[in-house]
């Protein structure tokens, strides 16, 4: 990528899961601009940019959801599709469905896909013991905590064999202490279910902390300012020498595109 900052070498995956090639407007606002990266197979990929620069547009593109005025989404070399791809999203708020408790909540997107009962009851209580909600599978939303509702979000998007996992900002409204505690959850999660993931983020330090690869986009009409590889292994120190120079890197590009890093934004605690 031409003016593509990338640093150090990424290790496998090698595959390519998905390939984006899109310009996308809302009438006169052009939104993206020749934006183009494919995700690799099972990889953790981090998005990351000024408000409104499109990020949100760009997961309803990813997710077949809207089409972008030019160009296409491929999945497996084939245009997205979301009745065929198995696609999941997790949303800033939680959303879970309120007549439904916990597990039944999980074995949605099971049940939409017409998964047969004995394997849907093996998947649902295996990520419910995961995601460490086993003793709260008969409670309904509204008798858990938000971070506990998101943890329901994440099992379900996780439950169903997905080609692709869609995360729009999922912790940003969880205090920090939880915030923290859900980005190690949803890393231990992958690792026992390696997905291809796209997860959203202001946050430097969050990106850092998950992915195996940052995107940053400038602001409208958002490109790609710069790839950068996340090298290092996990659980990843967030005080360590190697994890402060690529956030460090990351900050000097926002900085660059004029985007000032959130209030929120401190280093999550690694307690291994
Ligand atoms: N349905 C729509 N119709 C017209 N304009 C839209 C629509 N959806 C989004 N926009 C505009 O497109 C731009 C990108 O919006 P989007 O929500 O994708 O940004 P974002 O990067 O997710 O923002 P944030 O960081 O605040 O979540 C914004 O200027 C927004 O106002
Ligand atoms: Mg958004």
């Amino acid at each position: 990528m031409t003016g593509a900052a990338s640093l150090g070498a990424r290790a496998a995956p090698s595959t390519s899961k998905v390939e984006v090639d899109i310009s996308h407007r809302y009438g006169p606002l052009v939104v993206h601009e020749e934006l183009r990266f494919s995700v690799m197979e099972n990889e953790f990929l981090c998005v990351s940019g000024p408000s409104g620069c499109g990020k949100t547009t760009l997961l309803d593109i990813l997710a077949g959801i809207l089409q972008p005025s030019e160009g296409q989404v491929l999945i497996d070399g084939r245009p997205v599709d979301p009745k065929r791809d198995r696609i999941s999203f997790v949303f800033q708020e939680p959303s879970t469905l309120p007549w439904l408790n916990v597990w039944d909540n999980v074995a949605t997107g099971l049940r939409i896909k017409k998964v047969a009962t004995p394997v849907m009851r093996r998947k649902v209580d295996e990520i419910i013991e995961i995601v460490g909600l086993r003793d709260y599978e008969t409670y309904y939303p509204h008798q858990i905590s938000g971070g506990m509702k998101q943890r329901v979000a994440i099992a379900r998007a996780f439950a169903i064999d997905a080609d692709l996992i869609l995360m729009d900002e999922p912790f940003v409204s969880l205090d920090q202490p939880t915030r923290e505690r859900m980005q190690r959850e949803v890393l231990h999660i992958w690792e026992h279910r390696r997905r291809t993931v796209v997860f959203v983020t202001h946050n430097l330090e969050e990106a850092v902390f998950l992915g195996d690869r940052v995107v940053v986009l400038s602001s409208k009409p958002a490109r790609i300012v710069a790839e950068i590889d996340v090298p290092l292994a996990r659980p990843r120190n967030p005080l360590s020498h190697e994890f402060t120079h690529i956030r460090a890197t990351c900050a000097d590009i926002m900085h660059t595109l004029g985007v000032r890093p959130p209030r929120n934004a401190t280093i999550p605690k690694v307690t291994s």
